[in-house]
């Protein structure tokens, strides 16, 4: 009788068990134990001669580790929607599949936007500080006033899904809103979003919310000209990538009070280093980068991975394939 031979794996973080289990069933996998990511060595070590690699945003993916695993790389398989950490380019010219995790983070981030939004605009945390250290005395009415919601103008730049699940929050909070996207956009079912022009948008928001992909066009589009288009009183939030944002210019806006507020679930580097300005900042709510982080999202996101790097090494389509040319390539 033949043995099936498993294909070989590398996993380069343990991941719920939702996917772990599919993965392990399936293949021969070497997951990586640390709690830090695993260098480049180390995923080359660890991954040559592997048909599938399933890796984090955390893990730097381009043609030299490719080539490191070597030819008979089948599949890519990121545990995140974004996929600015693999060199994508790379993966197409070698015929790699590249596969994300879309749609089902959506909400989760949209919530997390949310609470970015409140805890900014309505001084929670630095509320909460205030309480702890035994700072506030007691009741008065000029004591951390912070931003109204109900009426007040949301700015989304880019409506794709996650910033159109914001746009649904918005409206039930009572709010206007904005919205700004260089692709085409179909309109949204039961939310009135208006379009407008990046520059209307930072004039009139309240709150301006980030919602692209981290490319070349949005690499610190949030400058220090962006943030002076802004109004004083307006708060920045981002759950999109830390690139997206000129951290230098952001501690001056936020410094200088040019704006009122910001929540960052996403920074540049990831943790900021213990000593960054941007950590002295009250007027800044930082987090890390937990907006997928709820206990069913990310059990989906490690099956949708899971699911993509199995269809990989089967030979089939990914069911979410971020480079699907390289079908095209085939024929
Ligand atoms: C993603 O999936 O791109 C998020 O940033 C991580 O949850």
């Amino acid at each position: 009788m033949r043995r099936m031979v498993k294909p070989k794996v590398f996993v380069t973080r343990t991941i719920l068990d939702q996917g772990l289990n599919l993965i392990t069933g399936y293949c021969d996998a070497d997951v990586w134990p640390g709690e830090m990511p695993p260098g480049r060595g180390e995923i080359l070590e660890g991954a040559r001669g592997a048909d599938g690699l399933l890796c984090l945003l955390t893990d730097r993916i381009d043609g030299a580790i490719m080539d490191g695993i070597g030819p008979q790389l089948k599949v890519i398989s990121n545990h995140a929607v974004g996929f600015d950490n693999i060199v994508v380019s790379d993966a197409t010219a070698r015929g790699i599949p590249v596969g994300n995790t879309p749609g089902i983070l959506t909400d989760a981030t949209a919530d997390m936007t949310f609470a970015l939004m409140l805890a900014a605009g309505r001084r929670i945390v630095e509320g909460e500080r205030a309480v702890r250290t035994g700072s506030w005395k007691t009741w008065s009415p000029a004591f951390m006033l912070g931003a109204d919601f109900a009426r007040a103008t949301l700015g989304l730049v880019g409506f794709g899904r996650i910033g159109r699940a914001v746009a649904h929050r918005a409206s039930g909070f009572g709010m206007r809103i904005l919205y700004h996207d260089p692709s085409p956009v179909i309109p949204e079912p039961g939310v009135a979003a208006e379009p407008a022009e990046l520059h209307v948008l930072l004039r009139e928001a309240d709150f301006v919310s980030i919602h692209t992909p981290l490319d070349n066009a949005t690499r610190h589009m949030v400058n220090a000209a962006f943030l002076a288009s802004m109004k004083p009183t307006a708060v920045l939030v981002n759950t999109a990538r830390g690139p997206i944002v000129d951290q230098a210019a952001l501690y001056e806006a936020l410094r200088s009070k040019r704006i009122f507020a910001a929540g960052l679930d996403v920074t540049d580097p990831e943790p900021l280093p213990p000593g960054s300005p941007l950590l002295e900042l009250d007027n800044l709510v930082v987090c890390p980068h937990i907006a997928s982080a709820s206990w069913a999202t990310r059990a989906r996101m490690s099956l949708m991975a899971a699911e993509n790097l199995i269809a990989g090494l089967k030979g089939e389509r990914l069911p979410n394939c971020v480079n699907p040319e390289v079908y095209a390539k085939e024929k």
